[in-house]
């Protein structure tokens, strides 16, 4: 196991207890705080050092050119990047004429901690200045789940043995500086464009900022309120300038004293609403803070938590490290998702400018799985947003001579953003991945409001888009050629299995929907022959199957290509796509990341017990991993066929992925997909969670060294808890009327009143498969890494 000495392992926080100046970027991503709507990376108070200053709201982003050699039909010109907006959390420090700057002076310690019961990020520090003033430092920083406006940080200074000058000056920064350039594609495009401002303003306890985008067209406000408590000798000064307001603080402090500041940080942002809408609006927001207190803060923010976790909640006994882990993935989904009221959820969430604030299939497939099962209400405003673009995705299909819908395979706002085509557009599965997180958000809830007003027409629109994209040939076969699918080391291929059954699963989905709302689907213009089309086609999808080989392949023709070199490829030529052109990848068995393996998690019904165990043999050597989007898929499968040491192998690396940077690019954000599939690979790995006519069963197993697995689902209006010991499992429900599942394929009725307890039977599964060389995952102990 990969140790990295940043963080302690404790089940409720992750803690770093010195500070690492080489990991600072990882951290500041680690310990960003966000409700969906503001997103603050952990950056030190004081703003320097940094590794990246980040302050985010979601959708706010300007356009830079989309530039190509050879221009065509049909590419997107202009592109969308996240920005970094006015930085709220400044709050910088003198001593004695001394900048509090931890590179210089002495750390006597240095404490962070994020705090996943009380959504909050603790820092204490013991310095001596170069002049040899020492001082405790203590702040903690919050981004409300409860107001979604708000941010809010208490900081308090006291000096350790001699009476000081200390000057505070709290701040808000726009057009910060940032320096930092990579070649990774991965990384952010750099956008030069600063934001305008437009007013500044600073008097008393208030400082504010508004500014504007250059080509976006978006405002933006900023605000902040100070409440200060501190000794008698103090003086209080406001100043602002075009891209700065800030508040002075001069205090002369003995030891046994404190100066302490509570900042209350207000964001707004409209493309529509005027400056001094704008500025009224976040000055409300900082109203309604100050009334609220910080105490009253601190305790809305825990008892929003406590309402999560307790209907959330994953237990794990033997392994402390996923133990935590799991928690802090769960924390940070719950964190992109929560107050994101009708925007995206981006790859990155809130964390970091990585793949430029892009939302993703990772939404749809990775991350509201597990809020469907967790927070329903993020899913259905997630698909909301999906839903205020579908102008925009039918706009894009006209102009690729399709009908119907084609949502963008990244964006910010609704428009393509993606400068490459054949692992974007031709990556139409996008389109059914939506309709499937629809379709299990209603299985999920029952909120037929949402399915008539938003569903309907998402799966319409799509339903579309397959019957136009694909054609129907002698044989009656419904085909559909020419696309990308998951494995983005294979492209263009014809009939990829895991988008023809999304496909099905999408045209079913809208003939049903049509017939629970027929009023709504009149006026979306469907007909019934369209219907009868529809059905027609998922009816006649064309699934491949090598009889030969005796599996699935990814697609029509994959299995008879030539396997990818393996043994002639080096430990640092992964990621392949940073080393071999994709005309190199595009011609070989390689694939980058879990495609049938996904479809035989999501579609498990449609393979055999015996199909899925020889798929999986045939996929796993030829499965490089070279995308934070395949562990935990593998973990799944690698479960269900009862490899459970590997399902405990990829649970590690999937769940450990941004703790112990395995990608290496945790500095431009964590990885959404994959915290959420730690949960997924805990869950629907070992707990063996799919969708069965639309209930859930399970098919529990632990792998050696586990003690307990234990987690609870929202479902149909229900609270259900799992609880998994090496021999048996049990069910019971938290709250809610009884409830059919099935556990290994027996049916059983769960209900409040006693837990139902079942064996689980054992399983033979056939010979381990390998991996491509260099690409095992790394063993797991039993009991988890010390
Ligand atoms: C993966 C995609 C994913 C994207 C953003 C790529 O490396 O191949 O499937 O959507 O990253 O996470």
């Amino acid at each position: 196991m990969i140790q990295h000495p940043a963080f302690k392992v404790e089940e409720w926080s992750v803690r770093e207890t010195k500070l690492h100046f080489d990991v600072l970027a990882q951290t500041e991503s680690i310990f960003a705080l966000s409700n969906g709507h503001i997103g603050l990376r952990g950056n030190l108070d004081e703003g320097e050092p940094h590794g990246l200053p980040g302050s985010y709201l979601n959708s706010v982003y300007e356009l830079h050119p989309l530039p190509y050699a050879e221009s065509a039909y049909g590419n997107p010109e202009s592109g969308q990047t996240i920005i970094n907006v006015t930085n709220g959390k400044l709050i910088r420090l003198n001593v004695e004429d001394e900048p509090f700057d931890i590179r210089y002076g002495t750390i006597h310690s240095h404490e962070r901690e994020l705090d996943l019961r009380n959504g909050i990020l603790r820092r204490s520090v013991c310095w001596t200045s170069p002049a040899g003033q020492t001082i405790k430092v203590t702040s903690t920083r919050l981004v409300s789940f409860t107001q979604r406006a708000i941010a809010a940080i208490n900081y308090e200074v006291e000096p350790i043995d001699t009476p000081m000058r200390i000057v505070l000056q709290s701040e808000l920064v726009a057009n910060e500086e940032i320096t930092s350039k990579q070649d990774d594609p991965r990384a952010a495009s750099t956008v030069t464009k600063k934001l305008i401002s437009e007013e500044n303003h600073a008097k008393g306890m208030l400082g504010l900022l508004v500014h504007h985008t250059q080509e976006s067209g978006l405002r933006i406000g900023t605000a902040m309120d100070h409440v200060i408590k501190g000794p008698e000798e103090m003086a209080v000064d406001a100043d602002s300038s075009p891209d700065i307001a800030r508040l002075t603080i001069t205090a002369k402090v003995k030891p046994g004293e404190k100066i302490r500041l509570t900042k209350y940080i207000a964001y707004g942002w409209s493309s529509l609403r005027s400056r001094p809408a704008i500025h009224d609006q976040v000055i409300a927001a900082l109203s309604a803070a100050r009334m609220t207190g910080w105490e009253g803060l601190l305790e809305e923010q825990r008892a929003y938590l406590d309402t999560f976790w307790g209907k959330a909640d994953v237990e794990i006994e033997g392994d402390p490290q996923i133990q935590q882990a799991v928690r802090f993935a769960l924390f940070h989904v719950l964190q992109a998702a929560a107050r994101g009221e009708r925007r995206p959820i981006p790859a990155k969430g809130l964390t970091g400018p990585g793949y430029d604030g892009h939302t993703f299939w990772d939404t749809e497939i990775f991350v509201l799985p597990v809020l469907t099962l967790t927070q329903p209400s993020a899913v259905a405003d997630a698909l909301y947003w999906r839903y205020s673009i579908l102008d925009q995705a039918c706009e894009r299909a006209r102009l690729l001579g399709l009908k119907g819908a084609t949502f963008p395979w990244r964006t910010i706002a609704g428009e393509e953003c993606s400068g490459y085509w054949p692992a974007s557009v031709a990556a139409f599965h996008i389109n059914a991945d939506i309709a499937y997180a629809v379709v299990h958000y209603v299985g999920a809830t029952n909120d037929l409001k949402f399915e008539e007003e938003v569903g309907l027409p998402l799966l319409v629109e799509t339903a579309r888009l397959w019957r136009s994209l694909g054609c129907e040939n002698a044989e009656g076969q419904f085909r559909i050629d020419g696309v990308t699918g998951p494995n983005e080391y294979s492209a263009l291929a014809d009939n990829n299995v895991y988008t023809n059954l999304m496909a099905q699963l999408n045209l079913r989905a809208a003939a049903e929907a049509v017939e629970r709302h027929p009023k709504a689907a009149h006026k979306l213009g469907v007909k019934d022959e369209e219907v009868k089309n529809w059905l027609s086609a998922a009816e006649n999808m064309f699934l491949p199957y090598d009889k030969r080989l005796k599996v699935t392949p990814q697609d029509e023709a994959f299995t008879k290509h030539e396997v990818w070199n393996f043994s002639q490829t080096k430990k640092d030529e992964y990621p392949l796509f940073l080393h071999y052109h994709y005309a190199h990848l595009y011609r070989k068995q390689v694939v980058k990341q879990a495609d049938l393996v996904l479809a035989m998690q999501l579609f498990s019904s449609a393979f055999s017990a015996e199909l899925k165990a020889r798929n999986f043999a045939y996929y796993e050597p030829l499965t490089v991993r070279d995308s934070s989007l395949s562990a935990s898929t593998q973990a799944v499968l690698a479960a269900e066929v009862g490899h459970l040491q590997l399902a405990y192998d990829y649970l590690g690396e999937a769940a450990l992925m941004d703790l112990y940077n395995l990608e290496h690019n945790t500095q431009d954000g964590l990885h959404m997909a994959s915290l959420a599939g730690s949960w997924t690979a805990l869950v629907a790995g070992l707990g063996g969670l799919r969708w069965q006519d639309g209930s859930l069963s399970f098919a529990p197993r632990l792998p050696e060294g586990l003690k307990r697995l234990a987690f609870r689902i929202r479902f149909k209006g229900r609270c259900l808890l799992v609880e998994i010991k090496p021999g048996e499992a049990s069910y019971r429900l938290l709250d809610g009327e009884p409830l059919k599942t099935w556990h290994h394929g027996q049916e059983i009725t769960v209900s409040t009143k006693e837990a139902t307890t079942r064996p689980i039977p054992s399983i033979k599964a056939g010979a381990p498969p390998k991996q491509p060389s260099e690409r095992t995952p790394a063993h797991r102990e039993p009991g988890g890494s010390k």
